[in-house]
């Protein structure tokens, strides 16, 4: 296993290329499995999530090659099974379940794994492809599914869900007839998703409001396409300009798309402002406490919650973080009270109050976003940070040590 050695306190300054969407390019690779011909995907960025999806296309009958940031799909005969190994290291596999029930009626996928930030159910997934036709049962800790030709249906989501969205998104797209999703998710992945299936011949209108209207069509055809920028990616070197009180220039920052963001970094005294070349973010003469509550978009992503907490670790006064989409989001907070910082949890809520420094100190990675807010926090931090088990890292931020070593950090990965 291998750990980030982290030697902090150097103000970071140059330009960083911000990578493909991770959370954009899964649901569209597994859209490839719909398709009649072959598909050119660009901009995917070169991970461990995206790696164990293409194996997981490959064993499904979806022949993938990757290779300097594009995959090429050719959809062949389909096999129903998703198996357990594979899925238990990736939530997104459940992804899988609606094109398999689209092109072939039957799906065998292993209840999902992923990162360990709470129950995480898949029911709205499963209800929402039984109001379409489809039937489930539970064996063995794998979701049995069946269908005949999916039908189109009006579906109500329970609440706002990202991949409940994209499962359905893509299944109704084969349907036979009209699907109309609504308290749809409007995140800028579902919106790509949904861009990229109508580039291959699919009938979506209404993607990025909470109201989805998809016309099945008998076919959906290959083609080219280049996924998103990674907002999250993006969101968490603007919160590394601000920690170490340095100024990046960020390329193919999505900019409109981290408007929450931005608005509440600039709140609490960061410059932010785009330019001809990028994204511009530095930190004013102060930082400042805020109070943040993660909020489905076009709200404050929880993806970004532990990033900016490690920032308000770092302000001038006190401030509030809310997590109100997971209940199990605040592992980072004990390791970065190892670190120095002053946070109290309560139930949904932390209370974070501002610190002169933060000090070095071996922590542990928990889940993706927490481990990237133990890296920002060794940054800013006098001393050595040693952060462990960063296998979570490697899933969501392509080559972050050397990404950030180019803009003046010192961080250095080694074998535990
Ligand atoms: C996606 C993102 C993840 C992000 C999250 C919220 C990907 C690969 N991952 O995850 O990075 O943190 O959106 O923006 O895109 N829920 C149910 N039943 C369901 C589905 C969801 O109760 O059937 C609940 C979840 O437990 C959670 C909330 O709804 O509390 C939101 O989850 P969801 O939007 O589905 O997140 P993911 O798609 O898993």
């Amino acid at each position: 296993m291998d750990k980030l050695v982290i030697e902090g306190g150097v103000p970071l300054t140059g330009v960083i290329e911000v990578s493909g969407a991770k959370n954009a390019a899964l649901p569209i690779l597994f859209a490839s499995i719909l398709l009649d011909g072959p598909v050119s995907i660009s901009n995917v960025p070169d991970l461990r999530d995206i790696h164990t999806t293409l194996k997981l296309l490959n064993l499904l009958g979806c022949a993938c090659d990757y290779q300097n940031g594009r995959v090429e799909a050719r959809p062949g005969d389909l096999l129903p099974e998703a198996p357990y190994d594979l899925v238990r290291t990736m939530r997104a596999s459940v992804l899988c379940l609606g094109p398999l029930l689209a092109r072939i009626g039957r799906a065998r996928v292993a209840l999902p794994g992923g990162c360990a930030i709470g129950a995480r159910p898949v029911d709205q997934h499963l209800k929402g492809l039984e109001r379409m036709g489809a039937s489930f049962q539970l064996e063995e800790g794998y979701i049995l599914g069946r269908c005949r030709r999916l039908k189109g249906a009006h579906i109500i989501l329970d609440m706002p869900t990202v991949g409940g969205t994209e499962n359905l998104l893509m299944a109704a797209a084969l349907a036979e007839g009209e699907t109309v999703l609504e308290n749809a998710a409007r995140e800028p992945e579902v919106v790509d998703l949904a861009n990229f299936l109508r580039a291959c011949g699919a009938q979506i209108e209404g993607h990025g409001t909470p109201s989805i209207r998809i016309r099945g069509v008998p076919t959906l055809h290959g083609g080219e396409y280049a996924v998103m920028p990674d907002r999250i990616e993006a969101g968490t070197f603007l919160v590394a300009a601000g920690i170490t009180g340095g100024e990046l220039l960020l390329r193919h920052c999505p900019f409109e798309e981290l408007e929450a963001v931005i608005l509440k970094l600039r709140s609490m005294g960061m410059e932010i402002s785009q330019t001809p070349e990028g994204t511009l973010a530095r930190r004013g003469a102060t930082l400042h406490a805020t109070d943040v509550t993660t909020q489905p978009y076009p709200g404050f992503p929880t993806d970004m919650q532990a990033q900016i907490m490690a920032l308000m670790c770092l302000a001038d006064g006190a401030g509030v973080v809310e997590e109100s989409i997971f209940e199990n989001r605040y592992m980072h907070v004990q390791e970065l009270n190892r670190m120095g910082a002053r946070i109290r949890v309560s139930g949904y809520t932390a209370m974070i109050r501002g610190v002169q420094k933060l000090t070095g100190a071996p922590v542990m990675a928990s889940d993706l976003r927490a481990s990237a807010s133990l890296v920002l926090a060794g940054l800013a931090a006098r001393g050595t940070t040693e952060v462990r088990r960063i296998y979570h890292l490697d899933r969501g931020y392509e080559r972050i040590e050397s990404k950030l070593n180019a803009v003046g950090a010192r961080i250095r990965r080694e074998r535990e």
